[in-house]
């Protein structure tokens, strides 16, 4: 299928969340849309500034393009996180149906005036926009927000934020963070009802891997409409090598190894995809 937009996902008759994935070759590509089109569920492959940095944004966008195309099911291209505005303005030339502005390293108004900009040129280009208000804790590749950095989204600013920007989407912050957790995690969820409420357009939750089943299903039923995932597509990735080449340590063939990973990813992305559909 033709790659669409992060807004025509939104507007289908899909109920629940849509999954984000973070891919970074062939291998996390494929095992995304095979996932997906297991459960015949639409899906958004993201690439962040990390990503792009490792692949290189040809290699990256032409493996995109190619696994939406192939794919029976809807796909949005989305570049995640993106905190340069140049590389911004590449990945739209390139295709890429959807882009993330991550200005919330930036004070309010600096973070709404960039986030305009972006809407504005996007949205000349057709291309959909998702933006962050408040601050998401973790490592995500370059970003890394520690405890005392990372702060919650402020309804009332996230009303302005919106109304202001025309912002198609927005991440909020309501206590995920990028990464593997440390403990059991804490979500403001009374914030999130809050946010749903308040504003208009599909809120997105970062942070996805890790979080216990229950938190998922109830943040879906709360509203979230897109939820990301990458760490644990990279830990099953990882894992499934460690276990093969401590069984068969003579393995040297490189499809031989990452075969078996891309089959484990796809688990990860079929678990993920079946948690946040609604109902479930
Ligand atoms: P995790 O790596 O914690 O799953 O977060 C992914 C994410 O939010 C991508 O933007």
């Amino acid at each position: 299928m033709a790659l669409v937009t992060l807004n025509q996902l939104f507007a289908a008759d899909y109920a629940g969340a849509i999954c984000g994935f973070d891919f970074v070759n062939l291998e996390t590509a494929k095992a995304i849309i095979a996932g997906a089109e297991e459960l015949g569920a639409p899906v958004i492959l993201m690439v962040t500034e990390g990503g792009v940095k490792y692949a290189g944004l040809e290699y990256i966008t032409a493996i995109g393009k190619i696994a939406a195309e192939k794919g029976r099911v809807p796909v949005a291209l989305h570049l995640d996180h993106c905190t340069n505005f140049q590389l911004l303005i590449q990945a739209i030339k390139s295709g890429f149906t959807s882009v993330m502005i991550d200005a919330s390293h930036l004070p309010f108004a600096e973070n709404l005036k960039l986030t305009k900009e972006v809407v504005r040129v996007a949205h000349a280009a057709g291309v959909s926009v998702e933006a962050e208000l408040g601050r998401i804790g973790g490592k995500e590749d370059n970003i890394q927000v520690n405890t005392a950095e990372a702060f919650m989204t402020d309804p009332d600013e996230a009303v302005e934020f919106v109304t202001a920007t025309k912002v198609d989407c927005l991440a909020v912050a309501v206590g995920t963070s990028h990464g593997i957790y440390k403990g059991e995690p804490s979500l403001n969820l009374a914030l999130l009802q809050k946010l749903q409420s308040v504003l208009d357009i599909p809120l997105v939750l970062h942070g996805g891997s890790g979080l216990p089943d229950a938190m998922v299903k109830k943040v879906v039923e709360i509203g979230v409409r897109k939820f990301n995932v990458w760490t644990e597509l990279a830990v099953a990735h990882t894992a499934t090598i460690r276990a093969l080449l401590k069984e068969q340590p003579e393995l040297y063939d490189p499809r031989h190894l990452l075969k078996p990973a891309l089959e484990a990813m796809k688990e990860v992305v079929k678990s993920k995809i079946l948690l946040t559909q609604a109902g479930h």
